[in-house]
């Protein structure tokens, strides 16, 4: 970003986008332009996470058995919140509640959207300062408009998003989102409390050098993921040598892969035999924007991520995501 160079902020161009769409009918700038307003509320509170009472653990465990820290709570608070006011959702899904919730006021049940949230990701990196993130997911309902929502609307495939993106509160604080269209990246300017433009069409370098695991599980992984691991780790001096990251919160992986390229992996293990991460929440939103930035995202070796057809809310599933070649390259060794 240039200094003195006008920057678009993101209500800017959600609404100079409609003007090239002359059919479009506001409804999903609306709503990101909502999904921004409650970031930049999380934002402030995370800012201020070392003198505010607001680390630490909320003393409950949330629907995956996981502790909830009060930060997790605070941003489902203000995500729902922001959406039930919006008068372009009809419903959503957490990560941190059992059930949808449907919005039964008129404006929101004759919106055609819901919407899927994982309000506040890696939160185990809250108390010690590292980047964490908030991951959405917007999909047309299938339900009649003027009804009120229901469970069918949430368990779609992700190939059938509408949008789906980020926010990472790092070193800056940044929204990232992708529609059918393109991959947009904007960056909160504290002056004026704005998302501004920074990053226009993204695309996710096809190469690179980086890959990102938990290797603390390397022995629990099954042969073929282990195997696949190791095309990342030379075994003398004159292979290619890869670098390793690991932050511990997807939103970091996925935005660092973005700007650098690179391959995320979270395979199943032991006692996450289905895989850690959440198919609807974090999963499906991450390979839509991925996909959208001409990178690729498998369950395994045979299943694209988004033709996935979600059975419940809460599901999680094995993710290999990043640089097409790199993806490429372990697809025919994991199984
Ligand atoms: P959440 O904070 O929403 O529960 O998600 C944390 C996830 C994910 O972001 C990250 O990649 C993963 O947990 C790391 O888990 P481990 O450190 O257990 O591998
Ligand atoms: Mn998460
Ligand atoms: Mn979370």
């Amino acid at each position: 970003m240039r200094l003195n160079q006008r920057v678009m902020t993101l209500d800017e161009f959600t609404i100079q986008e409609l003007r090239n769409y002359p059919g479009a009918t506001g409804q999903l700038s609306g709503l990101l332009r909502d999904i921004g307003l409650a970031a930049k509320r999380v934002n402030v509170e995370v800012n201020k996470a070392g003198i505010a009472d607001i680390l630490g653990e909320a003393g409950k465990t949330n629907v995956q058995g996981e502790s909830v820290k009060k930060l997790d709570e605070f941003a489902n608070d203000q995500l729902i919140n922001s959406l039930a006011t919006s008068i372009y959702c009809c419903g959503v899904a957490s990560e941190e509640n059992e059930e949808f919730i449907a919005f039964s006021d008129e404006h929101s049940k004759n919106s055609k959207y819901v919407v899927l949230i994982d309000p506040l990701d890696g939160s185990g990196n809250i108390d010690v300062n590292v980047s964490i993130g908030t991951i959405f997911s917007v999909y047309r309902r299938l339900t009649p408009t003027g009804t009120p929502c229901g469970l069918e609307d949430f368990l779609q495939q992700g190939i059938y998003q509408i949008a789906a993106g980020y926010i990472i509160y790092g070193s800056s604080t940044m929204l990232v989102y992708a529609t059918r269209r393109s991959v947009q990246g904007f960056t909160l300017d504290p002056s004026i409390g704005e998302f501004c433009l920074s990053h226009p069409n993204l695309k996710v370098p096809e190469n690179s050098d980086i890959f990102s695991v938990n290797m603390g599980y390397y022995h629990l992984y099954d042969e073929s993921i282990r195997e696949a691991i190791q095309l990342f780790m030379a075994k003398d001096k004159k292979e290619k040598v890869y670098r390793h990251r690991f932050v511990g919160c997807m939103v970091s992986e996925i935005h660092r892969t973005l700007i650098q390229g690179g391959i995320f992996m979270y395979p199943a293990f032991g006692k996450y035999s289905q895989g850690r991460l959440r198919l609807c929440y974090e999963c499906n939103p991450m390979s839509f924007l991925m996909e959208k930035a001409g990178g690729l995202a498998i369950a395994d070796g045979k299943r694209r991520l988004l033709d996935i057809k979600p059975d419940e809310l809460h599901q999680r599933i094995p993710i290999f995501i990043g640089s097409k070649n790199m993806i490429e390259m372990i697809q025919p060794v994991i199984r």
